[in-house]
């Protein structure tokens, strides 16, 4: 029995939660918890909104307060990645922390992002990485990761389309490092240069923050796109966004980041229990959470 299950057993109750800054739009606690009670575990999984300036002590004091599991959201995934006791070869790749488990008093940091992006990628689109030719916008720490995992993966060939330059080159320089079979480009974040590449490769992901908001500009144009081309929008709300919308009228195959948001909690969830993650009952509870928040009139 694995450290962490005794303590649960033990005191029969898990604390975990999201630590986030904003983190009351956080889905995850509706996901774990549903976990949680289908597993027959007594569960505490919250929202904390936690300040940038709070972020490392609280994290050093998670195990004296008994806390089980944390995940990590916008911005804490760097000062996680600075404060646990132990890192996975994803989290040091990544620089970057968005779960800790606390197993016999010392903190471990994963990264289960990228992950949950392969995942989704697989089991909602049917693709699998290995030999694609992917296109990503943007270059941030969301694009930067996907970047690095998916070359990792396997892919045949990255190509970032970023408006900053400097943040794509750091990103290539990292795929030149930890993927080194992998051809890797870079570019600005226009239609032509995507458009450019999309001929010749099999997906495009958003990992912009562009699309976020109803009113925001596509990452880019449907120019860009190809017919039959994949496009993955790393967002999730809304669930039909400006970019999606361009994507559709080329006649692409379009698909939010519900999935990914989905498998990286699952696989968070593992690393906690030991379990198999009950996925089918995340997700349900992830979309019955959407269907209210849009239900609810202010
Ligand atoms: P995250 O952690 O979610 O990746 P981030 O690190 O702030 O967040 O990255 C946001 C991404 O969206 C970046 O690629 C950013 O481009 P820059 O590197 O040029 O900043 C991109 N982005 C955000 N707003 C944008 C805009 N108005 N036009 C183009 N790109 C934008």
């Amino acid at each position: 029995m694995s450290s962490n299950k005794k303590q649960a057993s033990k005191n029969n109750l898990y604390i975990a939660g999201v630590f986030g800054y904003p983190v009351k739009h956080s889905l995850s606690p509706a996901m774990q918890n549903a976990a949680f009670r289908n597993a027959g575990l007594t569960v505490s999984y919250l929202p904390f909104e936690v300040k940038p300036e709070e972020a490392a002590f609280l994290i050093k004091k998670l195990a004296v307060l008994g806390v089980t599991g944390i995940n990590l959201t916008v911005p804490h995934k760097e000062v996680a990645y600075k404060n646990v006791d132990f890192l996975s070869k994803e989290a040091k790749i990544f620089q970057a922390v968005n779960t800790i488990t606390v197993k016999k008093g010392k903190l471990y940091g994963a990264s289960t992002d990228g992950e949950g992006l392969r995942l989704g990628l697989k089991n909602e689109v049917g693709m699998e990485i290995k030999n694609k030719s992917i296109i990503i916008l943007g270059a941030g720490g969301a694009g930067r990761s996907a970047a690095i995992y998916l070359a990792v993966k396997g892919a045949k060939r990255i190509i970032i389309s970023n408006r900053t330059r400097n943040k794509a080159l750091t990103a290539v320089k990292l795929i030149r490092k930890f993927a080194p079979r992998t051809a890797v480009i870079c570019g600005p974040l226009t239609e032509d240069f995507v458009k450019k590449y999309a001929a010749g490769s099999d997906l495009i992901i958003n990992a912009t923050s562009l699309g976020l908001k109803p009113k925001d500009k596509p990452a880019v144009g449907s120019k860009a796109f190809r017919k039959g081309i994949v496009f993955y929008d790393m967002i999730y709300s809304p669930a039909l966004t400006s970019t999606m919308k361009a994507a559709k009228r080329a006649g692409a195959r379009v698909y939010n980041g519900l999935s990914m948001l989905l498998y990286q909690g699952a696989i968070s969830w593992e690393l906690w229990t030991g379990k198999k993650a009950p996925v089918k009952i995340m997700q349900k509870a992830l979309l019955k959470e959407l269907k209210n928040r849009t239900n609810k009139v202010c």
